[in-house]
């Protein structure tokens, strides 16, 4: 992939995200009208926006992210009508799912409509929506008055910001702005849903969770390709093939409960890693780090803990992930060690993150 060779001149937006002030917002708009790209806080992740109709623009975020040309976009509206000129036609199923969870953060992909560029579907006959929630999100679209495509504002294969910081570290010099709206609240990225054929299949869990989509439409599948460890099943999702959402660390996930002997293997393999001369960073449950944190016979091992929140908690875990991932980066963690966590709810989102960072190293505890 082409690097970028000159620097573009950053622009910075420190913005209220319950009441969006609106000078601001124009400013912003006008870079996206412009055929600019500019990242902006969502209520899951940040995203990077440009012109969803301007394909000169969206090379731009290719190239910004260093993302594969096969792995498509979606695309974000601020309100319902806007889905028009975006898809063959609004099923009931669309029109439904949207008065039930939008705002939010759940991505629909139904059969595309004419107009709509290759680039932002990668060549694919479906496009994927969504309607974020998120004030800045929504007055940035409608300022900009078109839909805005936007993937997540880290460099392709990189954890996913969840903070203007974020984007600036991965972003700087690349793209010509971004709107500093704080903290995104969800903290992983929304639920791909297709609902093009009669049953609905979860393509990336995300943060609406299974078991409301079930309560909501009954039977509804996840995609086999998510599952699957080998390279037998592809993905339907062009993203989900890829080592992604990953720190400069070796991750390894450790399958175990909230209890000692989790707590006890963690801190043994550190010991391991760290006489190999490995920096161990640990990722766990608040019961596992409380109990780490009273071990007499911990070593000096432990240079980075972080709690993702009380074992029952998914919430949490979806909020911590992306900034602890960061922070082992920060820190320079060479190996980090994540306890594993329930999948009910959210937690299944979190674990597919995981997994998919730590290509699949397991240890059994
Ligand atoms: O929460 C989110 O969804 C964030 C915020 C910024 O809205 N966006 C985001 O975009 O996560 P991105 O580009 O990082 O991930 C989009 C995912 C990818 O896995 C992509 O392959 C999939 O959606 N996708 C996009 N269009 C698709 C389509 N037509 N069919 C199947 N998957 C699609
Ligand atoms: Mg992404």
């Amino acid at each position: 992939m082409v690097g970028i060779s000159t620097k573009i001149d950053t622009r910075y937006w420190n913005i209220s995200p319950h009441r969006p002030e609106r000078g601001k917002v124009i400013q912003a708009s006008s870079i996206i009208s412009g055929g600019g790209i500019v990242a902006f806080p969502t209520e899951t992740v940040y995203g990077l926006g440009a012109d969803a109709w301007n394909s000169r623009a969206i090379e731009k975020i290719y190239l910004a992210k260093e993302r594969p040309a096969d792995n498509p976009l979606i695309v974000h509206i601020a309100y319902f009508h806007q889905m028009r000129d975006l898809v063959q036609d609004i099923t009931p199923t669309a029109r439904y799912l949207a008065r039930r969870f939008w705002p939010g953060p759940l991505t629909l992909v139904l059969p595309k409509g004419n107009g709509i560029p290759e680039i932002v579907t990668a060549g694919l006959d479906t496009v994927a929506i969504r309607m974020p929630a998120h004030p800045v999100a929504k007055s940035l679209i409608y300022y900009s008055r078109r839909p805005i495509v936007a993937p997540s504002a880290n460099r392709s294969g990189r954890p996913s910001p969840t903070t203007a910081l974020h984007v600036l570290r991965d972003m700087y010099g690349r793209i010509d702005g971004v709107m500093d709206g704080g903290t995104a609240k969800v903290g992983v990225e929304s639920t791909v849903l297709d609902i093009t054929g009669d049953i609905p299949i979860i393509l990336r869990p995300g943060g609406i969770p299974l078991e409301d989509l079930e309560r909501a439409l009954g039977q509804v599948d996840l995609d086999t390709g998510l599952e699957s460890r080998g390279e037998d099943t592809k993905p339907r999702s062009p993203g989900m093939k890829y080592r992604h959402y990953a720190p400069k660390g070796e991750l390894h996930i450790f399958l175990g409960g909230p209890d000692v002997v989790t707590a006890k293997a963690m801190v043994e393999a550190a010991g391991e890693w760290w006489r190999k001369g490995g920096r161990v960073g640990i990722l766990c449950s608040r019961e596992v780090y409380e109990m780490i944190n009273e071990m007499d016979d911990i070593s000096d091992a432990i240079y980075f803990m972080r709690s993702l929140g009380g074992w029952d908690d998914p919430g949490a875990a979806a909020r911590g992930l992306y900034s602890a991932l960061h922070q082992c980066d920060l820190d320079e963690v060479d190996i980090i060690l994540v306890q594993a966590l329930p999948t009910r709810g959210i937690g299944l989102a979190v674990m597919n993150r995981l997994l998919k960072a730590a290509g699949n190293r397991v240890v059994k505890v």
